[in-house]
């Protein structure tokens, strides 16, 4: 009797004797604060399975879902015998994550979306005992770069909820595109939602297309998505980037970017007119720090707060040249009016004024690690994503900001998958398979107390390179499934059980059609010949964060 091969792995699972095979007569069932969770298990095993999965009584025979508090948050317990199977959850999240792996229990075939004829659809008798490691197990997706449709959104959230991932960063402003309608300031989208035409590849040798791209969701997009998320219990935390990354907007709204104003605060009446970004990269065209501007702002995050019913709200804050604040003489005078001694500061405080307003709202800001720096404390419900390796991490949590761990050298999803090279637009350094099943969300160097502050962790996936959801699905897995496993599980590693684990797992991949890297390297048609990378080693990568990160202050 072999051992399902489970992705996350499970905390505890025994297998008992014989199986529970699904038919015409299985019937569901489920206390009425679980109906989503029952309709959503209907939707998932109908289709491939051809079954009515009827709802019926709840006498143990069929598959029985149900409650029981003292488990905990996202646990649950899952029970299969011949004579049916229980999932009890902590609460639903925990049932979802149950009914989850009971998906994974089935025939792989179960993750096709139309009948499967022949295949006997059984359950093998085991008992799961199950719980996260942690609470934020996320992805973060960068829809700015390269626009990606409501529709593959929500394929992907399907595919994290299938590795039990909670958490959606959705990075929806950029440089290169603005994605979120705001209803306040249409050119937003109608301008900054598209470009004349887009970097093909990185380096000095990178080219042009040519051609316009383009996208963004309607405010009734963004409630779907967001729906759709919390049917799979995946909150959605959008992401505005400010004071940097804001080209689009400045396009669209001039008066955003520095040189606006005047000395003396009187606004310039036809302000310098940029362009959506076509290149890939950090740009010294940023926003203006003007109180009209923070305005603005706070109009913007009160609409996306109307949208994003969740707890955190990102305002972004990485990597803001301050060329243009040091040059300028207006900015200048508004740091001399504001008592702000360098332009670190006058960051921290632009932050500020959003951290006030998310704040007022009851929510809670979450930004990358450059808001730790400027000195000027946020608002103890701060939450700080550690990208620069995970310095931000140790010196978020001895500040006592709540900390997500997503350093780039461990989970960048966008750095290149091995030293091959055949690996599409290489960049940055390798991150094999096994290097991300290594990520490790907790600094060693922080003590217990510390280390209650790392809510857990998320891989990122920056998309400049990514320029359709199959190239995503091409980055993101199998890596992404180490990530979860790791998120999930706190057993001890070993890659060769979970590479054991993750090749029975492929099969479900291939039956969800997820286009994932083949262990060998790309396919044919997942290369980019002739398209310049910019690969770089350990130690570059490691010099470069070490210069940008003087700022944060560690010890
Ligand atoms: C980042 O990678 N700029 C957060």
């Amino acid at each position: 009797m072999t051992d399902p091969m489970l992705v996350p792995r499970v905390d505890e699972l025994t297998r008992a004797s014989g199986a529970f095979v699904l038919d015409p007569a299985t019937r569901v069932s489920a206390p009425d604060e679980l109906a989503g969770e029952l309709a959503w298990l209907q939707g998932a095993l109908r289709p491939a399975t051809g079954l009515p999965l009827r709802e019926g009584p709840a006498d143990g025979s069929g598959i029985t879902l149900d409650l029981d508090p003292s488990i905990g948050a996202e646990g649950y317990r899952l029970e299969a015998r011949p004579a049916g199977v229980r999932i009890t959850g902590g609460d639903p999240a925990g049932v979802f994550w149950g009914m989850q792996v009971l998906r994974q229990l089935l025939p792989a075939q179960v993750m096709r979306t139309a009948l499967v004829e022949g295949v006997e659809w059984t359950v093998p008798s085991v008992d799961v005992v199950d719980s996260p490691r942690f609470g934020w197990r996320g992805t973060h997706l960068d829809v700015a770069r390269h626009f990606m449709p409501k529709h593959d959104v929500m394929r992907f959230v399907d595919l994290m909820a299938m590795h039990r991932l909670n958490t959606l960063h959705w990075h929806l402003t950029e440089d290169q595109g603005w994605r979120i309608e705001i209803r306040a300031y249409p050119l937003l989208t109608s301008v900054g939602g598209w470009r004349a035409s887009t970097q093909v590849g990185a380096g000095p040798d990178a080219t042009q297309d040519g051609r316009p791209h383009g996208g963004f969701y309607t405010q009734d997009d963004i409630r779907e998505v967001v729906a759709y998320a919390a049917a799979r219990h995946v909150r959605v935390v959008p992401e505005v980037d400010v004071p940097g990354h804001s080209m689009a907007a400045i396009t669209a709204y001039p008066r955003l970017g520095v040189g606006a104003v005047e000395v003396g605060g009187t606004p310039v009446p036809e302000p310098r007119q940029i362009a959506v970004g076509t290149e890939w990269g950090i740009f010294d065209d940023v926003l203006n720090t003007e109180q009209s501007t923070v305005d603005f702002y706070k109009d913007v995050l009160t609409e996306v707060m109307e949208l994003f019913p969740g707890e955190f709200i990102g305002v972004g804050g990485d990597e803001c040249p301050k060329t243009q604040w040091r040059s300028d003489p207006r900015t200048q005078e508004l740091m001399r009016e504001r008592g702000l001694a360098d332009e670190d500061e006058l960051q921290a405080w632009f932050i500020g004024q959003l951290d006030d307003h998310v704040t007022a709202a009851g929510r809670r800001t979450f930004g990358w690690d450059e808001i730790l720096e400027g000195s000027r404390p946020m608002s103890s419900g701060t939450t700080v994503a550690s990208w620069r390796g995970l310095f931000g991490a140790v010196a978020a949590a001895r500040l006592g900001y709540d900390v997500v761990a997503c350093p780039d050298d461990q989970v960048y999803l966008d750095y290149r998958q091995s030293e091959l090279p055949n690996e599409p637009i290489p960049v940055s350094i390798p991150l094999t398979l096994a290097d991300v099943y290594d990520f490790e969300p907790v600094p060693p160097q922080l003590t217990d107390e510390e280390a209650r502050h790392v809510l857990g962790g998320q891989a990122n996936l920056w998309t400049e390179h990514m320029d359709s959801p199959r190239t995503v699905d091409f980055f993101a897995f199998p890596r992404l499934c180490a990530v979860a496993d790791v998120l999930w599980s706190d057993a001890p590693r070993d890659f060769g059980a979970f590479s054991e684990r993750l090749a029975a797992h492929l099969a479900r991949l291939d039956a969800a059609g997820v286009e994932y890297r083949r262990e060998g390297g790309p396919l044919p048609w997942q290369e980019r010949p002739g398209v310049p990378g910019r690969p770089s080693t350990r130690e570059e990568r490691s010099a470069y964060i070490a210069e940008i990160v003087a700022n944060i202050a560690v010890e």
